[in-house]
């Protein structure tokens, strides 16, 4: 496995880990300030790689917050692992997530964010949204970097394959190429579409990101909010009743 590190927005990096056993890429994205963030953990198997990749360009110890979308390994697995290195840093996550999941899970307290809640980084702020099974998971949320407009994208946007960091041109087409694709695959169902899907992602395209930070697959930059809109309708056709 190799790891890479790209800067896809000013100060925000994109940390790269290829996994050829389920072919996908799992991508941590570090946001550097005052108060450095990093989303996404990575997986408990995979920390080396990730606390190596953050360290080329910050000292890990430095790390103030753990930012997940939602509870499962590739987002939060190596949370305790990352609480070790950094003595300052602390989860943060939906006020669910702290109080089912992290309550027992992590080794310190958690912060719990309510929906619409900003977290101030020193020059950034971070308005967390709280998204209750989108893309799935009672404790499911959004961060979004107000300053440059960078949302971060959790499921959201699944390509499989190892593409490039960033990409100008559309990922809504290997989105929709990756949902079809695993309607018949062994985890089909993997995001539920509920009354609160459509509006939910209306939402998340109102805040017009500049950039889409994509957990599995190429980042956009772009026009984010059309192409969530698109996504939207993707998702109506092909995960609706
Ligand atoms: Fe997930
Ligand atoms: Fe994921």
């Amino acid at each position: 496995m190799t790891t890479t590190v790209t800067e896809i927005a000013r100060g925000v990096h994109r940390i790269s880990t290829f996994h050829p056993d389920f072919g996908i890429q799992f991508n941590q994205f570090l946001v550097v300030d005052d108060e450095p963030f990093l989303m996404h953990t990575g997986m408990r198997k995979m920390f080396e790689a990730t606390r190596d990749a953050v360290a080329s360009v910050i000292d890990p110890a430095r790390l103030r917050w753990l930012g997940y979308s939602h509870f499962e390994p590739d987002e939060c697995g190596a949370l305790n692992e990352w609480l070790r290195v950094a003595p300052r840093a602390q989860a943060v996550c939906s006020s669910v997530g702290a109080i089912v999941m992290l309550g027992d899970f992590a080794d310190r307290p958690p912060r719990a964010l309510a929906d619409d809640e900003v977290l101030t980084l020193g020059a950034r702020r971070l308005r967390f949204l709280a998204t209750p099974h989108l893309p799935h998971g009672w404790d499911a949320g959004f961060f979004f970097e107000e300053t440059d407009r960078t949302l971060f994208c959790s499921d959201l946007f699944f390509q499989p394959g190892d593409p490039e960091p960033l990409s100008e041109a559309d990922v809504v087409g290997p989105a929709r190429d990756a949902i079809r694709g695993g309607k018949a695959g062994p985890l089909a169902n993997d995001v539920p579409y509920t009354a609160r899907t459509e509006p939910t992602l209306r939402r998340l395209a109102a805040l017009a990101p500049r950039t889409l930070a994509i957990m599995h697959g190429s980042s956009f930059r772009g026009d984010g909010g059309k192409a969530i809109l698109e996504l939207a309708a993707v998702m109506r056709e092909e995960l609706g009743a």
